[in-house]
């Protein structure tokens, strides 16, 4: 075992000890792992300090970016929290007090077993009813006040079978209360255009 994932695995214990360490998920900003509770998968989420530790340049700039991915992930579990009716995402199961000063808003998620579509040829959603899928969701999360959703071939898994499509991550979403209407608008269009131009085709 090498000494990142002994630490990682150390984390884990702290936050849940039911949570078992499978692997770490790329590419991410945050620390993001595969883990498993009673045998399920689940992914958790969180912003560790250790991340921006090593290419410091200066102390100011490591706890800046420190706080603007606590920021991030903050908002991405208030946006779920919101969202957890809506199909075709994967919801919040739990989320953690943190556990220190270094690792900050533990979320644990939903997982979802498929192929992220950057992963190996940048593939597109051509199928009409995964299509129709992934615009009712956005849709419904645009209707619970959420836009600006990071819609992009990353944050998208596609079924083995290719029969089913889910958005597993909102990156740092904005909110319909703090924006006047016209921005909202624009945002919600710009999510639809994303859709469109990057993740079809
Ligand atoms: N719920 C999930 N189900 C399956 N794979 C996931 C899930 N969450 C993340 N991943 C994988 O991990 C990668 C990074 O996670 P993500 O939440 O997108 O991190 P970041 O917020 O830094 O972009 C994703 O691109 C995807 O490949
Ligand atoms: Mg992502």
């Amino acid at each position: 075992m090498d000494e990142y994932e002994k630490q990682a695995k150390e984390v884990i214990e702290k936050i849940d000890p039911s949570l078992e360490y499978c692997r770490r998920l790329y590419p991410s900003s945050l620390m993001v792992y595969q883990v498993t509770r009673r045998n399920s998968p689940f992914v958790l989420k969180i912003a560790d300090y250790r991340e921006y530790f090593s290419d410091i340049t200066g102390e100011d700039k490591t706890e800046w970016r420190f706080l603007e991915v606590v920021k991030w992930i903050r908002r991405e579990r208030k946006a779920l929290r919101l969202l957890k009716d809506v199909s075709g995402i994967t919801h919040l199961i739990k989320e953690y007090k943190s556990p220190d000063d270094t690792h900050k808003c533990p979320i644990l998620k939903e997982y979802y077993d498929g192929i992220a579509l950057n992963r190996f040829s940048n593939e597109r959603i051509t199928d009409s009813t995964n299509q129709q899928k992934m615009i009712e969701t956005i849709e419904s999360i645009h209707n619970l006040g959420v836009v600006s959703l990071d819609i992009k071939l990353e944050n998208t898994v596609v079924s083995f079978d290719r029969k089913d499509v889910c958005i597993i991550e909102l990156g740092s979403p904005i909110f319909k209360t703090e924006v006047d209407y016209s921005e909202f608008e624009k945002l919600r269009a710009e999510d639809l255009e994303r859709l469109e131009r990057f993740v079809f085709n």
